[in-house]
């Protein structure tokens, strides 16, 4: 029987979506792409109330999921819903800008854990409250940058951190798209950066695109239109001397991918693939695909199963508040960077 009564508040498809269980395949239990999906295959776990300020999506969420959570509660107001439900995972799933007074709510509520929606917040102040909150009433609060619960992304990381290569010495990551933008989605790149160079972001130097000089701090419309948020071309020097590059760039064809300088290989991670490059003695170069394991539990509902894990068991977070606050320092290092003239911005603030 399911343990653990989960809340979700924000209920686009992040937050809700269903996968589809195909009928002509030998396949039970599409994975999750979603916090629902996630609690749905959590075994310990069960959604028994969500929220949205439109009633639409109260509706929605209880049609698409009647068969699994037949009595969830509806409530379009948060403050009711974690007034009036005894908690113990609630799920943040509102725009970027409107994750801490929820977060911050839900963490004096009673619940025990928080997964909330990438970026942690678009300010530092508003990211130093919510971590403040968590840790005042021992709440666990985890940031849902899907990749760091990736198969592929943590195998990279093993192959880093194991030294098989030496040192890491630079990264270079890559983001194009036509939503190539810095805080919807260079968020994830941003924080898979700070996953490898596993370390404290030190200063950074940036250039946002044309026509965003005025950009001096989040003006985005949460992530919908990316007219309202820039790409960006940053170097982020961590305290460990790993060198940093980011790029994005708004393009029609869209993908993501890091390169991994170490002192004897070059490792090139993307969503799909996992290469070595490597110069032989002739001055050929090699590549040589990594396989990764495959995993019961991962993004979302591996964010889940850490948390569940973690209150049982106890241990650290990969992605709590104060990791993903490094995110969001940067990003807002590079709009303070590029409106001083592209001057070096002090980070760990
Ligand atoms: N991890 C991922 O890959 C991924 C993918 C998509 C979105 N996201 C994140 O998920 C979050 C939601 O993104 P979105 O584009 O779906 O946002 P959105 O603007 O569509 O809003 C999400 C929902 O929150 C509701 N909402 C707004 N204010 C609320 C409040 N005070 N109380 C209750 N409900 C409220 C809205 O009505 C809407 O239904 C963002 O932080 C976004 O960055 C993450």
């Amino acid at each position: 029987m399911p343990n653990y009564a989960a809340a979700i508040i924000g209920l686009t498809g992040i937050a809700a979506r269903r996968p589809t269980e195909p009928g002509d395949v030998p396949l039970a239990g599409a994975m999750p792409g979603s916090h629902a999906a996630a609690y749905h295959r959590h075994p310990q776990a069960a959604v028994v109330a969500v929220c949205d300020v439109r009633p639409a999506m109260i509706a929605q969420f209880q049609q698409t999921w009647r068969d699994v959570w037949p009595e969830v509660r509806g409530y379009t107001d948060y403050r009711a819903l974690l007034a009036d439900e005894r908690l113990d995972l609630v799920s943040v799933c509102t725009p970027d800008h409107l994750h801490a007074d929820i977060t911050v709510a839900a963490a004096a509520s009673g619940a025990r854990a928080i997964l909330c929606e990438k970026p942690i917040a678009t300010t530092r102040a508003d990211a130093d409250r919510m971590i403040a909150a968590a840790e005042a009433h021992g709440v666990l609060l985890s940031i849902e940058h899907t990749r760091r619960w990736s198969p592929i992304y943590t195998r990279a990381q093993q192959l880093v951190r194991s030294g098989r290569y030496g040192a890491l010495r630079a990264i270079h990551c890559q983001m194009v798209g036509p939503r190539a933008m810095l805080f919807r989605n260079g968020t994830h790149v941003i924080d898979i950066m700070c996953a490898f160079a596993a370390s404290d972001p030190a200063w950074v130097i940036a250039d946002l695109e044309p026509g965003f000089d005025h950009y001096t701090a989040y003006q985005s419309d949460g992530g919908h239109d990316p007219a309202t948020d820039p790409a960006a071309s940053a170097y982020v020097h961590f305290a460990n001397g790993v060198r940093a590059f980011y790029h994005s760039m708004k393009t029609p064809f869209a993908g993501i991918q890091f390169d991994l300088f170490c002192d004897s290989a070059r490792i090139e991670v993307t969503d799909g693939s996992l290469v070595v490059v490597q110069v032989g003695d002739h001055g050929q170069w090699s590549r040589t695909s990594v396989p990764h394991d495959h995993y019961m539990a991962a993004y979302q509902l591996g964010a889940v199963s850490e948390l569940i894990r973690v209150l049982e068991h106890g241990g650290d977070l990969v992605s709590s508040g104060r990791e993903a606050r490094k995110t969001v320092d940067i990003m807002l290092g590079i709009l303070e960077s590029h409106a001083g003239g592209h001057r070096r911005v002090p980070l760990s603030q």
